[in-house]
This record gives structure tokens, C-alpha cells and sequence, in this order.
């Protein structure tokens, strides 16, 4: 016979489909699963989707990606076999600047399973989930919208999981979930907990279509609350102490005059003044 050294850590179809059907009543993140084992990126899949009409709730996941992207233009290195990637589709009955706060609200779903693993998460302000000072999320957010009228969002998820070693540009600021608990950790259990933490978030937030519910739970892991930050502005760069964020997401910023700066995540980004967060 044979004998299995290690169970392959499969997020195939069946193994995700299997954990979401068996969940009980009344969820509808993942309602409609579509997985592909190797693809471009899943935000396009997902806006191709919901082009076509798909259902808020339809759930996008795959294992590799050749055009993974991230924010402000940059690409997503997704390699094969070890990481999650996957794109959920909303269609949210709100205002689109009211929509740009979902990005914080998968963070903080994301945060809270990743914590549930026993790992100690934060949340780099908007929505970067880092362990022990490293980024292991990162989370690009796009809408079709018009003026006052929301098409679709797509909130966009790439999450390094178990992959064990990463290029040298990066692995300064970047690693992954195993490298920091010192096992591996089952893909498809960790996509069921986001979407169910997600869930539960996205009701608190309907209830205001802002984050005036999640503060509390939000604050706890925003690792940059009373640190240094410098924020890179293209109307000029200014350093000061971040204070948390308001119900809108603006990261509040101290300056050195006292003043109360709210910055808004669509223009500027937010560095540590020591370093990555
Ligand atoms: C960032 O720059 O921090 C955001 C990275 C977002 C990556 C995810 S992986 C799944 C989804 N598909 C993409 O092409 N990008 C997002």
C-alpha cells in the first residue's frame, strides 16, 4: 500500500464546497462558490461575474494567480499550492463613498480569524493585516458605480498562508501565517471563518451603512493607533500621532500644531515613522 507523509493542503473545489454547505442556516457569503484552480486575477473574475449578473454573496477563490493585483497599481505575487486569494462580490443598497468602508470592514474580519488561529493580528490602517510587524493580508477594494447608485463592489483578499519562503525585496516587510504559528494551516477553514466573521460584521455595518458599530472591535487591532505615522500626501507630506480612525474610516492624525488632520485612504498612504507600521 500507501502511506501519506503529510495530507496535501487541498483548497479545491470540493474541500471548500464541502465546508460551506455544511455550515447551518442563513449565511450568504460564499452562497455562490466559484473556483478556479489557476486564473488571472479573481477581483476580474468577480467583475466579470457581476457584469453578468451574479449575486451579492458570490465568492471567488482560486490557488494561483498569473495577474495577481494589489494596490496603487502594484501586482500581487500569488504562487501556487500554498497561499489564499479570493475576491467577495456585494451589491450594497448605500452611497459609493459610504462603499469605500467595506475594505476596513473585511480587515477587520480578517483579523479576527486570523487571531482566532492564535496568532496576534493587527491591522495596518486601512486594511493591511500584519503579524509581528509583517504584512500576511492585504485586501484591494473596486466598485462599479455611478454618481449615487452602487453596480457591484468586490473586496479582493490575498492572504499568505503557508507559503514558507518569500523573495528577498520583500521578506523584510512580508510574511506568512505558518512562518509565524510554526505550522501549517488548513485554507479552506480559514476562508469559512473570514466570510463568517464577514458576515457579522457587514450586518453591524448596515445598521448605519458606516463603522460606527465596529469601532470598538476595529481600534483593537488598528496597530497604528497613538504611533508615529508620517502620511504621504500628494498635497504634502506631514508627520503626527495617529489617534484611530472616525465612523468614516479617516485615520485621524495629530500634528505637531495640535491640529486634528483626517485622512482619507483613497489619496495618501501612511507609513510608521520606525518603520513598516
Ligand atoms: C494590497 O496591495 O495590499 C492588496 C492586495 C490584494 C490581493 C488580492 S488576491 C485576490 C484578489 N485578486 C487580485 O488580483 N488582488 C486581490
Amino acid at each position: 500500500g500507501y502511506r501519506l507523509k503529510a495530507s496535501p493542503d487541498v483548497v479545491g473545489e470540493d474541500e471548500i464546497k464541502s465546508r460551506f454547505e455544511n455550515r447551518g442556516e442563513g449565511h450568504w457569503a460564499g452562497c455562490r462558490l466559484m473556483y478556479f484552480p489557476e486564473t488571472g486575477s479573481t477581483n476580474i473574475d468577480a467583475k466579470k461575474a457581476a457584469e453578468e449578473g451574479a449575486p451579492e454573496g458570490t465568492l471567488v477563490v482560486t490557488d494561483c494567480q498569473n495577474t495577481g493585483r494589489g494596490r496603487r497599481g502594484r501586482s500581487w505575487a500569488s504562487p501556487k499550492g500554498c497561499n489564499l486569494y479570493f475576491t467577495l462580490l456585494l451589491r450594497p443598497d448605500c452611497k459609493p463613498e459610504q462603499a469605500c468602508m467595506l475594505t476596513l470592514v473585511m480587515a477587520l474580519a480578517a483579523a479576527e480569524a486570523v487571531e482566532e488561529l492564535g496568532i496576534n493580528a493587527g491591522i495596518k490602517w486601512p486594511n493591511d493585516i500584519v503579524a509581528h510587524g509583517k504584512k500576511v493580508c492585504g485586501i484591494l477594494t473596486e466598485m462599479s458605480a455611478e454618481p449615487d447608485y452602487i453596480h457591484y463592489v468586490v473586496i479582493g483578499c490575498g492572504i499568505n498562508v503557508n507559503q514558507m519562503d518569500f523573495p528577498e525585496e520583500i521578506s523584510a516587510t512580508a510574511t506568512s501565517l505558518a512562518l509565524e504559528k510554526g505550522e501549517r494551516i488548513t485554507r479552506s477553514a480559514l476562508l469559512l471563518s473570514i466570510m463568517e466573521h464577514f458576515e457579522k460584521a457587514y450586518d453591524k455595518f448596515r445598521e448605519t451603512w458606516d463603522l460606527t458599530a465596529l469601532l470598538p472591535a476595529y481600534h483593537s487591532y488598528l496597530l497604528n493607533k497613538d504611533a508615529r505615522v508620517r502620511v504621504l500626501d500628494p498635497k504634502g507630506e506631514f508627520c503626527g500621532t495617529a489617534r484611530g480612525i472616525n465612523e468614516a474610516g479617516e485615520l485621524l492624525v495629530e500634528k505637531e500644531d495640535g491640529e486634528l488632520a483626517r485622512v482619507y485612504a483613497g489619496e495618501v498612504s501612511v507609513r510608521g515613522v520606525y518603520g513598516y507600521v
